[in-house]
């Protein structure tokens, strides 16, 4: 099996955490932030979101760059080859394996979402928004998901310019590509903000963001916000632990790290304050739901000067942070296919991408021919009945699968691993023994990380209500 201790690295750290930005920032942040914050009634949401952003996310970010980085190969082979190192069981593989399959899950409806904002480019670009209300922007938007053939065209389209760049070798593309996408994005996050402060119901929009309300937050929107946490960051899954593998053996982690999830957090409440002013202002619904961005976005470009310009910019843009976001979502698998069967990477690429394709068929189905597709489970306890999913369809699932247990679960094996099962040394050797950080560090990891995994995980599940009773 041929080995990767030469594997090309980034030229720099500033293009790491720009790649590792890139592959954070987002559908999640602007697609799915607003979103799923609506549905969780806001402010307690986002403030849960927040906290396990800083408790739990940042740190496990550290371990995870710190991984990929000792271990320099695909996550399968990477953790088999650190659990090794440290003395620890094979079996550490399987967090590998958990990875690789939630990326390549994840990227299945990654894709269809992504397919709806290219969509949006040429309605943007025609100018059949600008003036219009939001009932005509509503019923586009229910046109354009109830059609099968559209939503898998444009899926199809996103998956190849996915698996062009990976073909490619993701470095190649990806540094030029970020330099100038991420500016552009938040430059015009900035334009949209300006409009939403001065035409949409600004403070109505704040205070439902930085409110919190604890009785509008359930035990499930709990796992919501965790699982968010996890999902932004493109933690628990190996993304970051391949893009780690590049990075330069003399760069810091931890100020990586912080500048990478502050960013992305910055992006992410910039897009809920430009969306949900708008909300409040057109009488719109906050827990729209999936469609929440292509609802209310338009409305705003479609009163603008110059909306046209800027409104299919915005979704241009939106489709390159999703691109960027996509590689590394199939990258890690890419990479374990290459080194397993020694085929090249244009026919790894390939068949991933086929098989990813294929079951992204399944999410844009689950919103028109497959909508009648649901499943519903609840946990009933002497404590109540705790609702896991609620006619959901596959795209619910898929997402709930994935960025509630699977990523969490994931961050959840990183934190005990390099915690507990790594030698200390080794970890000495990756990351700068500060006074203050370094310790602070190695207890969030240890204890606050997992306990707070758990707990969350438990509290769903109404196991935490059973044994408090
Ligand atoms: N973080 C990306 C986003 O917010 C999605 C992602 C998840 C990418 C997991 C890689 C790994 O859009």
């Amino acid at each position: 099996m041929q080995k990767k201790s030469l594997q090309s690295l980034w030229s720099s750290r500033f293009i790491f955490i720009l790649a590792a930005t890139g592959s954070a920032v987002g559908l999640g942040n602007i697609w799915k932030f607003p979103y799923i914050t609506g549905v969780n009634g806001g402010g307690a949401f986002v403030l849960v979101y927040l906290l396990c952003v800083l408790a739990i996310g940042i740190p496990i970010l550290m371990a995870e760059i710190l991984l990929g980085r000792r271990g320099r190969k695909d996550p399968i082979n990477c953790l088999k080859y650190l659990a090794a190192e440290s003395g620890k069981s094979p079996l550490w593989k399987l967090l590998g394996w958990m990875g690789v399959i939630a990326g390549f899950l994840i990227l299945s409806y990654y894709s269809v979402i992504a397919g709806w904002a290219m969509a949006y480019v040429p309605y943007m670009a025609s100018g059949m928004f600008s003036g219009q209300g939001s009932d005509f922007i509503n019923q586009q938007f229910d046109s354009l998901v109830s059609s099968p053939t559209t939503l898998v065209a444009w899926h199809t389209i996103f998956m190849f310019m996915t698996m062009f760049v990976i073909s490619k070798g993701v470095r190649r593309g990806l540094e030029n590509a970020i330099k100038y996408l991420m500016p552009t994005l938040f430059i015009l996050l900035l334009v949209l903000l300006f409009y939403s402060y001065n035409y949409g119901a600004f403070s109505q929009g704040l205070s439902f963001l930085f409110s919190p309300d604890f009785s509008k937050i359930s035990s499930d929107g709990i796992l919501s916000a965790m699982g968010h946490a996890f999902f932004t960051l493109s933690l628990g899954m190996g993304a970051i632990m391949v893009y780690g593998s590049y990075l330069p053996k003399d760069a810091s982690i931890t100020s990586s790290a912080i500048w990478i999830a502050l960013f992305d957090t910055i992006v992410a409440l910039v897009a809920g304050m430009v969306i949900f002013p708008i909300v409040f202002a057109n009488g719109l619904e906050a827990a729209a739901g999936p469609g929440l961005i292509f609802k209310t976005i338009p409305v705003a470009f479609s009163q603008m000067s110059g909306g046209t310009f800027f409104g299919s910019l915005f979704f241009i843009v939106l489709v390159f942070a999703a691109w960027t976001s996509s590689i590394s979502l199939i990258e890690p698998a890419v990479v374990w296919l290459m080194d397993k069967f020694s085929v090249t990477r244009f026919k790894a690429s390939i068949i991933l991408g086929f098989l990813v394709w294929s079951v992204g068929l399944l999410s844009a189905f689950s919103f028109n021919i497959l909508s009648e597709v649901t499943f519903s489970q609840s946990i009933v306890t002497s404590a109540g009945e705790f609702v896991i999913l609620k006619d959901a369809s596959i795209f619910d699932v898929l997402d709930y699968l994935t960025s509630n247990i699977m990523l969490p679960l994931g961050g959840l094996l990183i934190a005990l691993f390099v915690a507990w099962k790594m030698k200390k040394e080794y970890v000495h050797q990756e990351i700068a023994a500060h006074p203050i950080i370094f310790p602070a560090w190695q207890f969030l990891l240890k204890f606050v990380a997992p306990t707070a995994v758990l707990i969350v995980f438990m509290n769903a599940l109404g196991i935490l209500a059973f044994i408090m009773k």
